[in-house]
């Protein structure tokens, strides 16, 4: 659809907005009536969660504040185009503006012409392209490790990782906030876990402390935490590490790009040497414009994944588009990483105090990921429809994507963002908090 503002010139009427356009699409064509009971549960999908999501979807259809799934019809960035008008985006993993970067999209174009747009197989078998071999030495050199393997997403990675690292006679101890796809692999590899409270060291030592008859002590971290914002206490966890001789799993899908001078991660940020992290996981779809996810760990570590990783066996390569775009990412990151990462923290520190100065509630962040901590759902998917309505795109993140009572925006700053932008980001907060009382 074509943005009808575009045509817009000076001397020519404003073309007329459609008042639908304020509120958000319904991306499901009418399957919800308005102000009607939930759909009962076809007996497909019988069970109480599918219940409880009709009843929730029907209850913002009815309010029409479904903010999920919008439907984009330009590339992400600061400003997009969504539901026949520009909006200003809030909510893009995009933290160092680099969607849309020519280098970038060149390098990709060439690589299809080069490679094709699919490899015809799975990476042990008959898709490995000269281009994952590539992205492969440069995220090994990136890291500081001896070697990486790359998949199709980060979240595969972390079933790669964990499915394959990981036995059952490990004691594995995780940090309570780390991501669903952590927690899904350990699932579906059948390892039992203990959790340790959100980066309490103190409690992590009494996990450590307790006899165990495992061989190996697992420890699961993440660089920034996705939902708050927050860092994990590296140099304490490393010390703790080495002094009860565990293995280090750091997933650094946020942090990577964005911590450090130069964008290496979590570990770069606190001057801590990379071979102090066992094995470091990320998805590359978060401040690389790409999509896919890796592993950086030892040779032989990597060695055995290409042949026992089942997502790595089983599952179909990287696409050569993908595996480009994050080659060129990379160097994008090695000549413009110090520039763009001071920026983005300038935008995250601008917008964390004027948010809170208008009394909002930004939680612990330290990252360019920032929580609006609203603390009910219905309030939340209200702020996130009447900002919607002002022209901005903030998604809202409510249980169970959070624990009850910890509903919210999540808002990124990206180093993308025009301080104007800002300021009428600002704005909107400011004009909006009227329904929250
Ligand atoms: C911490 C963390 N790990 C892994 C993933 C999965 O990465 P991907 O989106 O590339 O599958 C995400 C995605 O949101 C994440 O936040």
């Amino acid at each position: 659809m074509q943005n009808p503002a575009s045509n817009f010139h000076i001397g020519a009427k404003a073309p007329e907005l459609n008042p639908e356009w304020l509120k958000p699409e319904d991306p499901f064509q009418g399957y919800f009536e308005v102000n009607t009971p939930a759909p009962e549960t076809e007996e497909l999908v019988r069970s109480r969660s599918a219940s409880r999501w009709l009843r929730d979807i029907q209850m913002m259809m009815d309010h029409k504040a479904y903010l999920f799934q919008q439907t984009l019809s330009s590339k992400s960035g600061p400003s997009v185009f969504a539901n026949n008008r520009d909006m200003y985006m809030l909510s893009s993993y995009d933290y160092l503006g680099l969607i849309g970067n020519q280098y970038i999209e060149n390098a990709t174009i060439n690589a299809v012409r080069q490679y094709g747009t699919g490899t015809g197989g799975a990476r042990m078998l008959a898709g490995t392209c000269l281009i994952h071999r590539q992205l492969e030495t440069a995220i090994a050199n990136f890291k500081n490790k001896e070697a990486a393997i790359v998949f199709p997403s980060g979240y595969v990675a972390n079933l790669a990782a964990i499915s394959t690292l990981i036995q059952k006679s490990d004691r594995i101890i995780i940090d309570e906030l780390i991501h669903r796809s952590l927690i899904d692999a350990l699932h579906m590899a059948q390892l039992d876990f203990e959790k340790c409270r959100h980066n309490d060291m103190a409690h992590l030592e009494s996990l450590l402390e307790k006899p165990s008859t495992a061989k190996r002590t697992i420890l699961i971290y993440e660089g920034i935490y996705s939902m708050e914002g927050d860092l994990c206490p590296l140099p304490e966890i490393v010390a703790l590490k080495n002094k009860y001789g565990a293995i280090l799993f750091m997933d650094d899908s946020h942090s990577l790009g964005v911590l450090g001078e130069n964008g290496r991660g979590i570990d770069e940020h606190f001057g801590i040497p990379a071979h102090e992290i066992d094995v470091f996981t990320s998805s590359l779809s978060k401040a690389l414009p790409g999509g896919g996810g890796f592993i950086a760990t030892s040779k032989q570590a990597v060695i055995f994944m290409q042949h026992a990783a089942a997502p790595f066996v089983f599952s179909s390569a990287m696409s050569p588009a993908n595996a480009a775009a994050c080659l060129a990412s990379f160097e994008v990151l090695e000549k413009e990483g110090p520039e763009r990462i001071a920026k983005v923290f300038e935008n995250a520190h601008y917008l964390i105090k004027h948010l809170n100065r208008l009394g909002y509630d930004t939680g612990t962040t330290e990252s360019p990921i920032i929580p609006v901590i609203i603390g009910d759902r219905e309030k939340t998917i209200k702020l996130s429809a009447k900002l919607y309505e002002l022209g901005f795109l903030a998604n809202p993140v409510i249980f169970p994507a959070v624990p009850p009572g910890g509903d919210r925006l999540r808002l990124c700053a990206t180093a993308a963002q025009s301080k104007l932008m800002l300021d009428e980001v600002i704005f909107a907060f400011d004009i909006a908090r009227s329904c929250l009382l």
